[in-house]
């Protein structure tokens, strides 16, 4: 577990050197280009950022409030939000792809533009991705059953946990001495487990440990990350290495932490 805190706490350094060392090859595979005349040729075909109207971007649609599906069973939540505001700034349109968390990295490039899923920006994937400024502080929290005594990262040894597949809290739990780890292809099912009795503990990032605490209330509880000595992570946009969108999806976000709307969201989404 400490390797990967600090290769987090590396890559939380590096984010200073991104914009002078990640531009210098144009991605081979930038985009779908849909141009206005193009209509609906939506071939991954390598495009300038100019000539770019959609961004298809990929995202699991099971991690409130970043992203969830809304009643009229669209995409929804602060990131849709933001990124959508964003997109304003930088004159394009936004299409959302809902797909497996494990699945987006791979498919950066190819099936879709980015991935933005509260995803927090790792040595490993550096290898294969770029990513944006980090636009979110989180952390990883301990989901329990009401009345638990499960406190600390010791109490985490020889137990049951779950997490969601390619997840940094699936990692952190594959690193727990003796723990036999279960994971489920979204949080929604391992929650279920949790609250089912066949998980002893579920490892999430901290606020959508909040919400499904929330939404079972009286059943399970969610417990900070500082207990079991869970560090800062950092979420960012991801995309195809050497983007030229990583400059454009900076600016934006500036602009929309300068005029008002990035904190506009935050009350929007964030109860604490
Ligand atoms: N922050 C964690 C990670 O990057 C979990 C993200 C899960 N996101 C989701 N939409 N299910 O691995």
């Amino acid at each position: 577990m400490k390797k990967l805190l600090a290769a987090v706490m590396a890559v939380v350094m590096c984010m200073a050197m991104l914009t002078a060392c990640g531009t210098e090859t144009p991605a081979s595979v930038a985009s779908d280009a849909v141009s206005a005349e193009a209509s609906d040729a939506a071939s991954a075909e390598a495009s300038d950022v100019a000539d770019v109207a959609t961004l298809v971007v990929g995202t699991n649609a099971e991690f409130p409030p970043f992203e969830y599906l809304g009643d009229d069973g669209e995409v929804a939540g602060f990131e849709v939000d933001l990124l959508e505001a964003m997109a304003e700034k930088m004159g394009v349109e936004i299409e959302w792809q809902n797909m497996e968390f494990g699945a987006i990295v791979a498919a950066i490039g190819t099936k879709i533009d980015l991935g933005m899923s509260g995803m927090t920006i790792t040595e490993e994937r550096l290898q294969t991705v770029d990513f944006s400024e980090p636009y979110f502080e989180a952390v990883q929290y301990v989901m329990v059953a009401e009345g638990s005594d499960i406190a600390t990262s010791d109490d985490l040894k020889n137990k049951v946990l779950g997490s969601q597949l390619g997840t940094t809290g699936n990692y952190f739990a594959e690193e727990i001495e003796g723990a036999e780890v279960k994971t489920y292809d979204t949080f929604v099912d391992a929650v279920n487990d949790l609250v089912a009795g066949r998980l002893d503990a579920v490892i999430i990032d901290k606020d959508p440990a909040i919400v499904f605490a929330g939404q079972n209330e009286g059943k399970v509880v969610a417990l900070p990350g500082d207990q079991f000595n869970f560090e800062a992570e950092l979420y960012g946009i991801a995309m195809p290495k050497g983007s030229e969108w990583a400059e454009k999806l900076n600016a934006a976000l500036a602009e929309v932490k300068a005029d008002g709307t990035y904190d506009a969201l935050i009350a929007e989404y964030f109860i604490d």
